[in-house]
């Protein structure tokens, strides 16, 4: 299995986003991982719709939205009309009212893109399996969502686990994501517990190396079995 190595642009310099977008996709990184927050789902404001459309014109890597926003719903158009051809809420952010979450998926697929759930530490990987056959992929969090350059949280790795092994009793084709604190480190053992695709931001953008060195090690760290 290839492992997907999905850049996240928080960390980026943001004065020179062309260059070091176009740093990535010679790096080899096979989506970007834009991060949508709106100071109410986490405290931080990131980037809207029209930020998304400039990075779609500047790349041809294909785009996965994290929407880390209060009402996602809102959301999904805009983004699918700016380039997303992901969108990734927050099963946090959908209420509780019964196939609100169904609801969610068919409005993100009515728009063409393909629909994803992140679920934060605080969610159990159980609350996805009822929908796990109707979506394309799942992000679980390894680190508190709002921000870049936290911690690792290796005790959300049998959540991976027990998503990777329904997956697979399902005979699904939904992608498994992880995302913050992603390291060269500790790569190999997201791969290990199940997961396809490594959301990496100050991984790949840092000042040690550059987004094509760092993509580099980090590859050779996540090696598939
Ligand atoms: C955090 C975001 C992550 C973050 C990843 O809320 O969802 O995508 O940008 O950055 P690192 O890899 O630095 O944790
Ligand atoms: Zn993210």
């Amino acid at each position: 299995m290839r492992v997907r190595i999905a850049p996240s642009i928080l960390t980026i310099d943001f004065g020179r986003l062309s260059e070091q977008i176009a740093a990535a996709e010679k790096g080899g990184a096979d989506l970007l991982h834009l991060d949508v927050m709106d100071g109410r789902f986490v405290p931080s404001i990131t980037f809207g719709p029209l930020i998304v459309a400039s990075i779609h014109r500047a790349t041809r890597l294909p785009i996965e939205a994290h929407l880390m926003v209060a009402e996602p719903t809102a959301q999904l158009e805009p983004m699918a009309a700016a380039g997303a051809s992901r969108l990734i809420p927050h099963m946090e952010a959908i209420g509780n009212e019964e196939g609100s979450a169904t609801r969610l998926v068919e409005a993100i697929h009515a728009l063409g893109c393909e629909a994803a759930l992140a679920i934060s530490p605080e969610t159990p990987a159980e609350a996805l399996a009822p929908l796990l056959d109707t979506l394309d992929g799942v992000t679980v969090m390894t680190v508190h969502p709002g921000r870049g350059g936290q911690s690792f949280l290796p005790e959300m790795l049998p959540k991976v686990t027990m998503l990777r092994t329904l997956i697979d009793e399902r005979g699904l084709r939904t992608s498994l994501e992880v995302d913050g604190g992603v390291k060269a480190q500790n790569a190999s053992a997201c791969v290990a517990a199940g997961a396809d695709t490594l959301v990496a931001g100050s991984a790949v953008y840092n000042d040690i190396e550059t987004p094509q060195q760092a993509l580099s090690t980090l590859r050779k760290h996540s090696v598939g079995s």
